[in-house]
């Protein structure tokens, strides 16, 4: 795939102005802004994306797929990020579905939203946010204990363009299969050998704050996880529920 990367100095989201350029942009269009002043999280978080600190970017997707595919799209970005990583020296683990860890904190997080009309999707926004050069005085004092950076690990200042090649280099090796032949089994065999939560207790929290204690047992070919309860064994979707482990943040 081609892109056309869009820089911008300062946007409230780049998710957001992807969104509204999509419908008259090509697939393969980036936005990247230097500072986002709105940036979001899931579940409606905020997002910090302070100036020149992390690399704060979305792209346009057109894929003719169906969104029962979305789930396995998750695994693949996930896969993009953690190989991104790996290719310049640093191992992260992942935190089904979309959180990339280093050392037990946070240092990338990834918004996927999507326009769809019926079963037919117009257009998914992959917004990406790593953290790279901040300090631990960068973070708001609530998220201190869970957010980090890659240079706050390495200890030398990370170059934001270097990152960004390599992640534009792995999504374009794992997209293809996945358009073109529904075929994620490297980046899910990346998620399961990474996984920080196969084999642990964790908590599933749904949308109204409900907690369920339950053993992650598999990431499934859909990119579900599937968890022992008391009650049984049940596949989880990404977009439903948020994880967390029993103790500490991961
Ligand atoms: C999460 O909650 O883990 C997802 C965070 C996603 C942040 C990125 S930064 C670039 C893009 N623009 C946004 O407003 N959010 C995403």
């Amino acid at each position: 795939m081609n892109f056309y990367i869009r820089n911008y100095e300062s946007l409230g989201s780049t998710n957001e102005k992807a969104k509204e350029v999509a419908a008259s942009s090509k697939e393969g269009t980036i936005i990247i802004a230097r500072e986002q002043s709105g940036g979001k999280g899931r579940f409606g978080r905020p997002w910090i994306s302070s100036k020149d600190k992390g690399l704060w970017m979305s792209i346009i997707l057109k894929p003719s797929i169906s969104l029962n595919k979305l789930p396995k799209f998750g695994l693949l970005v996930s896969a993009v990020v953690y190989k991104s990583l790996e290719d310049i020296g640093i191992k992260t683990g992942i935190k089904w579905p979309n959180d990339i860890i280093l050392e037990d904190k946070k240092i990338c997080g990834i918004l996927i939203e999507i326009d769809a009309s019926m079963d037919k999707l117009n257009h998914i926004i992959l917004g990406i946010g790593l953290n790279i050069n901040q300090d631990l005085q960068d973070f708001p004092e609530e998220i201190q204990s869970k957010a980090g950076s890659l240079k706050m690990f390495t200890n030398r200042q990370v170059n934001i363009d270097i990152i960004l090649d390599r992640i534009l280099n792995n999504f374009n090796k794992f997209y293809r299969p996945f358009v073109e032949k529904d075929d994620i089994e490297e980046a899910l065999r990346i998620n399961k050998d990474n996984s920080l939560l196969l084999g642990k207790e964790v908590y599933i929290i749904n949308s109204k704050g409900e907690k369920r204690k339950g053993l992650a047992l598999d990431i499934n070919k859909q990119g579900e996880l599937v968890v022992e309860f008391s009650e049984g064994i049940e596949k989880v979707l990404a977009g439903e529920v948020s994880v967390r482990g029993l103790e500490g943040y991961i």
